[in-house]
């Protein structure tokens, strides 16, 4: 992997890709060079074959305090328009097929909540810090906020967070489902994302990227149309060789040896 100025790329178990933010002055605020190097850095680990699940976080700190608003403040509305600004953020949405879990401590900010939001699976630690702050700012959330919060967690909470900037702890967000799980400290955070993210990996790649294409389809098509999309799905697995292989063990009571075929 190359080295990059604002990230950190680590495989901390085989088969697990890690990409931890790291512009701690500004903590860790998404400037457009940020995510230039976030998109090349999650566009290698996706082409990896060695890679199955990968761990996007950021500091203790910070997870993201949002998009540059220094970057940001001096932007025309034709700008802004004609180069679509943030638009390419949301390239980790439609270019990584491979699961991506947001590990979060501190602040989620902004763009930072609206990045996290766009991963597979949400960890935070208990004392999180998660809002869309952008009403503050004379503005509002620009990379998906209003769209996904809402779905996460419900039209009152989101317009509440979002018309009055107020933040969300780590443990109102696991209860409300923003969150899949709150730990109680940065340790236990990073150690169940990694627990996570190695389990994931230990499954065959072509099921693991199929459930989440599944998964994923549920937040754009109705309910019948979702369903129909996933039993396609389901049964062109049978065309798939770990299918046999691990159903084959099942009845063998053996560990699957999978070709990830
Ligand atoms: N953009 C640019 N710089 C930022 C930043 C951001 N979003 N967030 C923090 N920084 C910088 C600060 O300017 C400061 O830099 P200097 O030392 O050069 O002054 C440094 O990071 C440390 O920040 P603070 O001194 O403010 O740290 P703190 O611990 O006192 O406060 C904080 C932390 C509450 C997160 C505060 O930094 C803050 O409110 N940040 C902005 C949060 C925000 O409004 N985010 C939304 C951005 S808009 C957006 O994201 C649009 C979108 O939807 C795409």
């Amino acid at each position: 992997t190359r080295s990059y100025e604002y990230l950190l790329v680590s495989e901390p178990k085989p088969g697990v890709g890690q990409v931890t933010l790291n512009r701690p002055k500004a903590l860790n605020a998404l400037s457009t060079p940020l995510i230039t190097e976030l998109n090349q850095a999650l566009g290698e680990l996706n082409s990896s074959d060695s890679i199955s699940a990968i761990i996007l976080t950021g500091s203790e700190k910070a997870f993201a305090a949002g998009a540059d608003i220094k970057e940001m403040a001096p932007l025309t509305f034709s700008e802004a328009y004609t180069k679509s600004f943030i638009e390419s953020w949301s390239q980790l949405t439609t270019q990584v097929k491979k699961p991506i879990i947001a590990a979060v401590s501190g602040h989620a900010l902004g763009g930072g909540c609206e990045l996290a939001m766009m991963c597979d699976i949400l960890y935070c630690t208990e004392t999180a810090n998660f809002g869309q702050p952008e009403i503050k700012l004379g503005t509002i959330p620009g990379a998906g906020g209003s769209q996904r919060l809402t779905r996460a967690i419900g039209k009152s909470r989101a317009m509440e967070i979002i018309l009055t900037g107020k933040s969300v702890s780590g443990v109102d967000a696991a209860q409300w489902g923003l969150a899949a799980r709150a730990f109680p400290s940065y340790e236990a955070l990073m150690e169940g994302a990694l627990k996570t993210a190695e389990t994931i990996a230990s499954y065959s790649k072509v099921a693991v990227i199929a459930a989440k294409e599944a998964v994923n389809k549920s937040q754009d098509l109705p309910l019948r149309d979702g369903v129909e999309y996933e039993r396609r799905v389901f049964h062109s697995l049978f065309g798939s060789q770990d299918q046999k292989i691990g159903m084959k063990a099942f009845a063998e009571k053996k560990k699957p040896e999978w070709k990830h075929e």
